[in-house]
């Protein structure tokens, strides 16, 4: 029997547009997407003990949130995705809780390579790195130098991270340079200068940055950089937030105003 053609009685009537629902949106559904975008990625703790689970479930849970976003990050085609994975203020946590995140960091290395590669992502890290165990360094090492001449998005896990440090890292490098180079050279420097002393001086300044899990705070996070993100923050603690919580926080950017400090254009 031949398939039914658009005149054949015995046709199916016009699937409703409701066929569609459940579909991923195209690029063109947002309208404006931000090229780069950064996350706070809170609430593990709470989704967990909410749950009468223990709290390394919720970090598990939520590098499976990881996944997830950055896979739908990279099929929309964003530039850049930055991932608060780990801060300098996480290494006062108990000792067993921290063992559990390097663990999680290392299999999440090793296990995402190969995602990494089929989708073109350009994987690095910044913070202070050299506090990192040497076997997750290892991981990491690997997986940047595989994917350094991928073409697709960039992926960047802030670890071992903290802004102010990255900020006090950059002034030491200013100073070097009025000792090496004098202090009119070091005091002509303009702010884009100052960009290449930062951890990745490649890093485009988040257009948007997102906080799961409620808290109104920037808690040391991209300071230079995220000085004109637009600031997105939702109740969805980080293991649940999937798809379509990133497709509402994207909804939410295209629809704001962008200034820069200037006045709006006249309508
Ligand atoms: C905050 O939850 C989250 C973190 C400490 C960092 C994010 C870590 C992951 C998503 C897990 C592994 C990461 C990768 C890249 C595989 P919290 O413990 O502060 O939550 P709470 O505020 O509810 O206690």
């Amino acid at each position: 029997m031949s398939p039914a053609g658009p005149g054949d009685a015995a046709a199916p009537a016009p699937r409703p547009a409701r066929a569609d629902f459940g579909r991923l949106p195209a690029r063109a559904d947002f309208g404006r997407l931000p090229a780069a975008v950064a996350v706070i990625m809170d609430g593990n703790g709470r989704w967990a003990e909410e749950r009468g689970l223990p709290r390394w479930k919720g970090h598990e849970v939520g590098a499976e949130s990881v996944r997830a976003v950055t896979r739908e990050c990279a099929r929309l085609g964003l530039g850049e995705l930055t991932l608060y994975a780990f801060s300098t203020e996480n290494w006062r946590r108990p000792a067993e809780e921290v063992g559990l995140l390097m663990t999680l960091l290392e299999r999440y290395l090793v296990e995402e390579r190969a995602e990494i590669m089929d989708n073109g992502i350009v994987f690095r890290a910044i913070g202070e790195l050299d506090r990192l165990p040497a076997s997750v360094r290892a991981e990491y090492e690997r997986t940047r130098d595989m994917s350094a001449d991928n073409g697709g998005m960039v992926l960047r896990l802030a670890l071992s991270y903290g802004g102010r440090r990255e900020l006090l890292h950059a002034a030491q490098q200013v100073a070097r340079l009025a000792v090496e180079r004098g202090l009119e050279h070091a005091l002509a420097l303009e702010e884009d200068d100052l960009r290449r002393f930062l951890y990745d001086p490649t890093m485009r300044d988040p257009d948007l940055l997102i906080r799961t899990a409620g808290e109104l705070r920037v808690s040391n996070f991209l300071l230079w950089q995220a000085s004109y993100a637009e600031l997105y923050v939702t109740d969805t603690a980080w293991p649940d937030f999937r798809e379509a919580a990133l497709h509402a926080a994207l909804r939410a950017y295209g629809a704001r105003e962008r200034r820069f400090g200037r006045v709006a254009p006249e309508a």
